[in-house]
């Protein structure tokens, strides 16, 4: 593979990068990765107007789990990347939305906020812990302690009244579809933290609640046979009738637990279950014979009906299907196929505004589409900076995992 570490050069340290265009993209160079992911993830945290001493939400129409995934968007890009010049605001944002409980579960944030929600910046203190990312404030525990609080919560609204199980996708009446639809990424959500938690604690209890919501998953038919995840079900119907639209996100979130659990045990079951999930994967890419391999939404981008929301989801799949090659080398043919034409037909779209740096959002499109937003800068930020994900060490686990309290830099 003329992706991994092995065959391409080293990447150059962060401070001589210069940001590059886009355009320039060569998936093949390092350097060339870096400087352009340096240049998107400029594009990205521009839309955050908070700072390294003050959290701030993001304004309007961006909901609080779309900051959430923007810092995991960003823990990555320090990790692939080596540029830590956001760390500090990333920490910071972080430690500052623990809520009392330390499980963020945010009074302020009650309005919306479902257990997809606090997946999501579940997803970014688990990967925090797994990477003994600095934590400077002695007030808060540590990332490990917070994302085992995240998991605790979650799981504790394990629902069984209807479907035989499985998690509802709101937790407050007050909000839309709150108590009667149960959906893919909430339990997928919980999946994948229960498999992290597994391997990053060893503590036999993740490991069965992960078997016990991947079992209800396929159970239920949320996932289908052919390893698709598909979006949700009424509850009022016991989850008799599948919603059967699928969004790249869930399927990233159930892959890369699924990796994870190969990783934790080792059993054939889980890579045969990786595989799958990575084939199904390939129904978000290709839609067009003009555009192999090129990621798009198919449930909205094409028919110009995605929300803000659905704008950001690209990068998750992305995010972890490379985070998943690190546990089943099998499917890294296939992850950097897919991913390494995309991240071109990403950069080729990065090309709107004064600097030609902005970034569209279809990528099959040959070129910048003018409909821009932060979901659009995450999506090709998440794409791009993924190919480094061998350059650097893989997730800490057990006694790897430390309190770091101080910045180096
Ligand atoms: C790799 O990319 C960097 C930055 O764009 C460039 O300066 C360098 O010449 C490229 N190296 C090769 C071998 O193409
Ligand atoms: C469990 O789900 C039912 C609907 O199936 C709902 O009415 C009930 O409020 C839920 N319980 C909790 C604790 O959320
Ligand atoms: C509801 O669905 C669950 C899971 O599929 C099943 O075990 C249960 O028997 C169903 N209940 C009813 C009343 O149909
Ligand atoms: C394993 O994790 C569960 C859930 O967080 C916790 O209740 C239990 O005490 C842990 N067990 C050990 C041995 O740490
Ligand atoms: C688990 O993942 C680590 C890191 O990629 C790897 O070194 C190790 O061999 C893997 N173990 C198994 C059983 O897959
Ligand atoms: C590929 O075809 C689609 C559908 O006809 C079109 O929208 C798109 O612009 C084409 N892409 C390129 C790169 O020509």
């Amino acid at each position: 593979m003329v992706f991994l570490k092995s065959v391409r050069p080293a990447a150059a340290a962060i401070a001589l990068i210069t940001a590059g265009l886009p355009k320039d993209l060569d998936i093949k160079n390092s350097t060339s990765i870096q400087s352009v992911a340096k240049t998107i993830a400029a594009g990205t945290m521009a839309y955050y107007p908070g700072d390294k001493d003050k959290f701030v939400d993001l304004a309007p129409p961006y909901y609080w789990w779309e900051c959430g995934a923007m810092f995991g968007a960003m823990l990555d890009y320090s990790h692939y990347v080596g540029d830590h010049s956001y760390d500090q605001v990333i920490s910071t944002a972080l430690s500052a939305q623990t809520g009392p409980d330390f499980d963020y579960m945010l009074p302020t944030h009650f309005g919306q906020e479902g257990n997809d929600d606090q997946a999501f910046w579940g997803f970014a203190v688990m990967t925090a812990a797994e990477r003994n990312f600095p934590q400077p404030n002695p007030a808060i525990p540590s990332w490990l302690q917070m994302s085992e609080n995240i998991f605790n919560s979650l799981a504790g609204r394990w629902n069984d009244t209807a479907c035989g199980g499985g998690l509802l996708w709101q937790i407050f009446a007050s909000n839309p579809n709150g108590l009667d639809y149960k959906n893919s990424v909430s339990n997928g959500g919980l999946f994948q933290i229960a498999a992290r938690l597994a391997r990053a604690t060893g503590n036999q209890t993740y490991a069965a609640w992960a078997n016990k919501v991947w079992d209800w998953t396929t159970g239920v038919g949320m996932m289908d046979a052919k390893y698709n995840v598909l979006d949700g079900a009424s509850s009022r119907e016991n989850c008799s009738k599948i919603n059967p639209v699928s969004f790249s996100y869930s399927q990233g979130i159930y892959l890369y637990g699924a990796a994870v659990m190969a990783n934790v045990t080792g059993d054939k079951v889980w890579v045969e279950r990786t595989e799958g999930l990575v084939e199904a994967a390939k129904s978000f890419f290709s839609p067009f014979p003009n555009a192999t391999n090129i990621m798009y939404e198919h449930a909205c981008e094409q028919v110009y009906r995605c929300n803000t929301d659905m704008r950001s989801f690209k990068g998750y799949l992305s995010r972890f299907m490379f985070a998943s090659t690190l546990y089943v080398p099998s499917i890294i043919p296939t992850v950097f196929g897919l991913l390494g034409a995309s991240a071109q037909g990403a950069a080729k779209a990065c090309t709107g505004g004064n600097d030609g740096t902005t970034c569209g959002q279809r990528w099959y499109y040959g070129g910048f589409d003018g409909m821009v937003g932060l979901g659009e800068e995450m999506c090709a930020l998440e794409t791009i900076q993924g190919l480094l994900v061998a350059d650097a060490a893989p997730p800490f686990k057990g006694d790897e995992i430390k309190t770091v309290r101080t910045f180096s830099s």
